[in-house]
């Protein structure tokens, strides 16, 4: 525990190590391959949006605009969001530069940080990553099932291990009905419902399904469900769906009475379950948004994406045991005056791409010794009183504990000290914390 007085990081904020962070460049190196195998481009987006972006498209009645954004003043008085999500953000950019004209069927990934002030808890936090995918122009069912095939490809390339959901949750021409047949039931049970769904029943009866309290729920499971009152284009929408991910061997379960917890999603809507998480165990959630470009602003212009949560994503593949930082030569200046031939030598390595660590002089040579070998490197460079008189640094084989025949003269040419030790490095057995 930090002492009193000392300043911690905000509730829900964290901060991720090399070891974790490692882990995430792993995560995003590899969905950038695949998602470029099916031809998406990288958007970089600002986190701070227009309040107005958020309250537009995700809808006034969610959790998340409703409880959860960071907004505030800014001090030309324009309110302002710290982006709880990156669709909506996708989109205003889609529409701002012009690519609705110039490339309307674009296909766009992304990368970063959200916020949303939810009650913290395992795999939930106020400042959350997210990888993310968005398809625009095109409605075919063929453009779902290629998204979903994708989604399912990257997550066996990272080797997360999760349950497809998928329903469909109808458009604007089946969804009023049965949004009214949903509030009717809802006003028929009002006795066992909180006073929040109470709301929700008159200003937007789908959000009933995002009620977390116990009771709520179980009425809900006699409630009637999306799925069963879709529209027939809707209806033969899923059903191609459906059929391409048979056809492919794309595994998923049925949900009828799921219905996502932002209201911009019409026809297709699906989450990613992963086992072992705990009670956070969506490591991602998407689905069809045609209708948002047009409420943004813009032309009728069809979407379909996804984004995978990255801390709940890492913990559903597990961490490698790999340290980031791979030393391979650890420089040991024994005296002061050992410092600066240590420090250009270690330049040297390092030009040309070693991973050394360079220890502070004034230990003894069993201390720096024992330094460089829990930094997992496998060669020693010596340099004390001796090795400055001779201009020949000592090489330690920290695996084999013994000195090296040859020793390394100090100012060999940067290629010289690469080659010498790259001979000696594969020469060494394998250290365990390379493995
Ligand atoms: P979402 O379901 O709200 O969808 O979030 C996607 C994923 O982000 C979740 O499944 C979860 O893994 C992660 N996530 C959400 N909130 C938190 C949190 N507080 N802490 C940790 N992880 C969290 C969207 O955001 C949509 N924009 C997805 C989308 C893209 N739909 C169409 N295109």
């Amino acid at each position: 525990m930090p002492k009193p007085g000392t300043i911690t990081a905000v509730k829900g904020f964290r901060d991720v190590l090399p070891e974790e962070s490692r882990r995430w460049r792993e995560l995003e190196a590899v969905a950038a391959e695949v998602f470029g195998a099916y031809g998406f481009g990288e958007i970089r987006l600002p986190v701070v949006e227009r309040t107005e972006l958020f309250a537009r498209s995700l809808g006034e009645a969610t959790d998340v605009v409703e409880k959860e954004m960071y907004t505030f003043v800014d001090r030309d008085e324009a309110s302002l969001t710290l982006r709880p999500e990156a669709t909506a953000g996708v989109v205003r950019a889609y529409l701002e530069n012009g690519l609705v004209t110039s490339d309307p069927t674009v296909r766009l990934f992304y990368r970063g940080p959200m916020f949303r002030r939810e009650r913290p808890q395992r795999g939930r936090y106020r400042q959350f990553y997210q990888i993310g995918a968005e398809i625009f122009g095109r409605d075919d069912a063929l453009v779902d099932a290629e998204l979903l095939v994708m989604l399912t490809r990257y997550l066996d390339a990272v080797g997360a291990r999760a349950t497809l959901e998928l329903n469909s949750v109808g458009d604007a021409r089946c969804r009023p009905a049965y949004r009214d047949r949903l509030r009717a039931f809802a006003r028929a049970h009002l006795d066992a419902l909180c006073a929040d769904c109470h709301r929700r029943a008159e200003r937007n009866p789908l959000r009933l399904f995002d009620c977390k309290v116990e009771t709520c729920r179980a009425v809900l499971l006699r409630a009637p469900r999306i799925a069963d009152n879709l529209c027939d284009a809707c209806r033969t929408h899923f059903d191609e769906v459906r059929a391409l991910l048979d056809r492919q061997g794309v595994a998923y379960v049925l949900r009828p009475e799921l219905v996502r917890g932002l209201d911009y999603y019409v026809r297709t809507a699906f989450e990613l379950v992963a086992e072992g998480l705990g009670a956070q165990n969506a490591v991602g959630g998407g689905g069809r948004y045609d209708g948002l470009v047009a409420a943004l602003g813009g032309p009728e212009v069809a979407g379909v994406g996804f984004a995978l949560g990255v801390e709940r994503l890492a913990m559903a593949t597990g961490t490698t045991a790999r340290s980031d930082a791979r030393v391979r030569v650890a420089v040991l200046p024994l005296d002061a005056r050992a410092v600066p031939p240590a420090l250009a030598l270690a330049t040297r390595l390092r030009d040309e791409h070693w991973a050394v660590a360079l220890e502070a002089s004034g230990r003894s040579l069993k201390a720096l010794l024992r330094s460089a070998d829990r930094r997992g490197a496998r060669l020693a460079i010596i340099i004390g009183e001796d090795e400055l008189r001779t201009g020949r640094a000592t090489i330690r084989d920290l695996a084999q504990r013994r000195d090296v025949k040859d020793a390394l003269p100090l100012d060999a040419a940067a290629a010289e000290l690469s080659r010498r030790l790259d001979a000696l490095d594969e020469a060494a057995p394998a250290r365990s914390t390379d493995a």
